[in-house]
């Protein structure tokens, strides 16, 4: 079996001291680093947009993990591209063609991830899902961190699975919003290969163990 990664949320960083922060990431047991674009239309927030991106990927050695929340993602695809995303991801809800879009991140050279909402359906991604690297289940509603999981995340990571296996697909699972080391285990166990945590991680006393913890939690 492949092993579960750990995506750590910089949106929960010290933005003060983010470069502290990144290292702190670099070398840590995390995997990826898992960055939240939001625009202020398709969520109700603003985070940081490309000059603070600019910024993180110059110190930042792994993955860089984008999660768009933004309307019309297609305008931005080749700037992300060029600062360094390395998996780029839209909402399902905020993409009307989306095998287009899907196709023009694969060609900038990135994953193309799709997140959906609490609300949307798994199933709206029968006839896409072999194009599709990473499936980003919402299991907060999106906009801000620290907020608490929603338990049917469960019920869709099962879905995902069966659809995955179904298509022979090669989808990646990730889940965020809400995760801990209380939920961790059991969201692997049900067959998510990718956590972000955002606030868990970066509200502890020990950032570094506490990514060490969870990745031992969710490999073991
Ligand atoms: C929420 C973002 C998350 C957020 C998770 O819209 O997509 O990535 O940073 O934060 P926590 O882990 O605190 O729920
Ligand atoms: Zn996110």
């Amino acid at each position: 079996m492949s092993s579960k990664l750990i995506a750590p949320s910089l949106l929960a960083a010290d933005f003060g001291n983010l470069q502290r922060d990144i290292e702190m990431v670099n070398t840590s047991d995390a995997d990826w680093f898992h960055i939240d674009i939001m625009d202020g239309v398709f969520v109700p927030n603003i985070s940081y947009g490309m000059p603070v991106l600019e910024a993180i990927a110059k110190h930042a050695t792994k993955t860089l993990d984008i999660h768009l929340m933004i309307v019309d993602p297609d305008r931005y695809i080749k700037t992300f591209a060029q600062l360094g995303a390395n998996v780029l991801t839209v909402h399902y809800e905020a993409c009307n063609h989306l095998h287009r879009t899907l196709q023009a991140i694969k060609a900038e050279g990135m994953k193309a991830g799709v997140a959906l909402n609490p609300h949307t359906s798994i199933s709206v991604l029968e006839e896409i899902i072999t194009d599709i690297d990473v499936v980003l289940i919402m299991s907060v509603n999106p906009g801000f961190g620290g907020q608490s999981f929603i338990e049917n995340t469960y019920n869709k990571i099962t879905k995902l699975k069966q659809l995955i296996s179904d298509k022979g697909a090669n989808t990646l699972i990730e889940i965020d919003g809400g995760v801990s080391d209380k939920n961790a285990k059991q969201l692997v166990d049900s067959g998510a290969d990718v956590l972000v945590a955002g606030s868990f991680v970066f509200k502890s006393n020990n950032q570094k163990q506490t990514i060490s913890n969870i990745k031992d939690l969710i490999n073991n």
